[in-house]
């Protein structure tokens, strides 16, 4: 090869790999560092969600992953964050505490052009890469259509029914009280009982708003908890009344040694399942540093669990 036709090709060579392969070359040196924000670690569906996302890390020499813990605190939750940009993490993975007090941060990040995947619970912007979650909207109504069902079914339903509420400044517990209350809504017998009242998706906070709310009225058929702990924790007041048999309870998560054991045990009647995301939020973090394109929303899928399927989960979670 005469020397300039070589120089040509060496250039055109070098222009292609810097297009295509940038990441290969920090691959060889150095790890690709994933920060991910997580809210709290304080309830068990968050554990759940880490341990995945560890797991599917673990299998990728190339992939450091460092998670913090919020404490389900905004502001400790703003300041992982910004360590994390500050540390100059390749992909920023974030499931903020609550929408408004994490979206500032956020826009942050993408300012310092650093990529991010929103998990779970979203922010009040869209200029991110990627948003993983369940559709809380279809899982409220898949959750209001059974509850429909359980009080006597559609246009023949009656009954009082007790929402009991997430944080009511995420995503997720607005978009599953707008589904479930689109089926009931429609529902003459059915009456909703008490005024929106925060539980924080705890199961403390649960027992106490249900604990009011069985001495206020005296007649209730349906719990609708925003999540299993909440359900769960409703569930204990009313037994502690002497009132569970009188009542059904629905939650959300279908966490095998949670939820779905509680439905089996016949103290939940259904929760629906609400995937944990790290696991998909791994692999298009991943994705983005290697250059390739990601979808812009991820919507995990969700199902009942009742009596119908309960054990299966178990045995197939080796808990059966
Ligand atoms: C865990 C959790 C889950 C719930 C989700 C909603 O922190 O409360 O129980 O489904 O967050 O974002």
């Amino acid at each position: 090869m005469k020397r300039r036709t070589f120089i040509q090709t060496s250039i055109a060579a070098a222009a292609a790999s810097a297009v295509f392969k940038p990441f290969y070359i920090k691959a060889q040196g150095k790890k690709y560092v994933f920060g991910f924000s997580q809210c709290t670690i304080t309830e068990p569906w968050r554990v759940q969600f880490n341990k995945a996302m560890k797991k599917e890390a673990d299998k990728y020499p190339e992939v450091e992953l460092i998670i913090t813990d919020g404490q389900d605190k905004t502001e400790k939750q703003v300041a992982d964050t910004e360590s994390l940009i500050r540390q100059g993490v390749d992909v920023l993975l974030i499931s903020p505490k609550e929408s408004a007090g994490l979206t500032g941060v956020v826009l942050e990040a993408i300012d310092k052009k650093i990529p991010v995947i929103v998990l779970d619970r979203n922010v009040n912007t869209d200029k991110y890469n990627c948003f993983i979650g369940g559709d809380n909207v279809l899982i409220g109504q898949t959750a209001g259509a059974y509850a429909v069902k359980l009080l006597g079914g559609e246009g023949a339903a009656k009954g009082n029914i007790v929402e009991l509420w997430g944080g009511m400044g995420t995503a997720p517990a607005q978009d599953r009280h707008k589904g479930f209350n689109e089926p009931v809504s429609k529902e003459s017998g059915i009456k909703s009982l008490l005024q929106p009242i925060d539980c924080d998706w705890k199961q403390a906070k649960g027992y106490d708003t249900m604990t009011t709310a069985l001495k206020q009225f005296d007649k209730i058929d349906l719990v609708y908890g925003h999540n299993d702990p909440i359900a769960y924790g409703a569930y204990l007041a009313a037994k502690d009344a002497g009132r569970e048999k009188d009542i059904k309870f629905l939650g959300i998560d279908a966490l095998p040694d949670e939820g779905v054991t509680w439905v089996s045990k016949g103290q939940l009647t259904a929760t629906f399942v609400y995937a944990t995301p790290g696991v998909e939020g791994v692999k298009q973090a991943l994705k983005i540093v290697k250059g390739e394109p990601v979808e812009k929303k991820i919507t995990l899928p969700t199902m009942a669990v009742d009596k119908s399927n309960c054990e299966q989960i178990l045995k197939d979670n080796g808990l059966a």
